[in-house]
């Protein structure tokens, strides 16, 4: 069956159906996938519960896979794969985790406005979250489209913009929100890394403003002029026309392209169980045209 595709959002998320993600991928439908992604972003696919093996079978079809800040945390897993990610307030032996666990407040750091791995080279192409258990309400994952925000970037902004890079730094998100627990080894896993502010999406070859929590300084600018500017360009970015909110149902798995869009989750009751799991790929080409 071939790709279907209806746009949720007047600017960028398409529902896809049409194909079994639990089985091998034709190389058509990889194609048709990819396209997509390039043209909406981000992906909503409807009643596909996937296992471990079959979540990871599908993700390595669309490159090699990213551990993310697994790197730089030490500790155990519940899975399979390294590279399946936890995205849950559940601990390594299956209880809902402690408030005051990092496990919790890195899912609190979640609901920031990110991109995937933005804090190290190469970042993150396409984030895959599958959903297999839900809290009662909140939770909902939402995501706007950065090349939208760029199309309605100010002229004269866009051209201040125009040479100038910030510093992503993986803790600063967790950091921010007042946690102090970090070994310098730990700090160190993941030096800083530096993306231009304004990119050129490889798919779509549209211009886009590429902000998020992880970025923290402006390189050249002074501290409080460069966080000013990131925080007021993350608030453009992120105003509500550009935005599309995805409500969760066990079985539904999101795609969505870190090098186009941000994402961020939205509160829930952390005594509930809410349990996804993400696999990521990596920008591998975006880092080749930096380097
Ligand atoms: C992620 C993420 C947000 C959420 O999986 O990368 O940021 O709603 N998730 O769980
Ligand atoms: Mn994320």
């Amino acid at each position: 069956m071939a790709l279907e595709l209806r746009p949720l959002h007047p600017l960028f998320v398409a529902e896809a159906a049409g194909v079994d993600l639990g089985r091998p991928l034709a190389p058509e439908t990889v194609r048709a996938i990819d396209a997509a992604m390039d043209r909406f972003g981000v992906l909503v696919f409807r009643d596909q519960p996937l296992d471990q093996d079959q979540q990871i079978a599908f993700a390595r079809c669309f490159g090699t896979l990213d551990i993310g800040l697994r790197r730089a945390t030490k500790g155990g897993h519940r899975f399979k794969y390294d590279e399946l990610i936890d995205i849950s307030n559940v601990a390594v032996d299956g209880d809902i985790a402690a408030r005051d666990s990092r496990r919790v407040a890195s899912m609190v750091a979640n609901q920031l406005w990110h991109s995937d791995s933005s804090f190290q080279c190469p970042a993150a192409k396409y984030s895959m979250l599958s959903a297999v258990a839900l809290p009662s309400w909140g939770g909902e994952t939402e995501y706007a489209d950065l090349r939208a925000a760029y199309d309605a970037l100010p002229a004269r902004l866009k051209a201040e913009l125009e040479e100038l890079e910030a510093e992503h730094y993986a803790l600063h998100s967790r950091m921010m929100l007042g946690t102090t627990d970090w070994s310098e080894e730990e700090k160190n896993v993941l030096p800083p890394v530096r993306w231009p502010i304004l990119r050129t999406h490889p798919g779509s070859k549209r211009k886009l403003l590429f902000v998020g929590i992880h970025a923290r300084e402006i390189i050249g600018w002074t501290l409080p002029e460069g966080r000013m500017m990131l925080a007021d360009l993350l608030e453009h970015a992120t105003q509500r026309q550009f935005v599309h909110r995805h409500e969760w149902r066990v079985g539904d798995l999101v795609m969505w392209d870190n090098r186009a869009t941000l994402h961020r989750g939205r509160r829930y009751d952390l005594g509930e169980r809410r349990e996804l799991r993400r696999t990521t790929t990596m920008a591998v080409e975006t880092a080749e045209a930096t380097a």
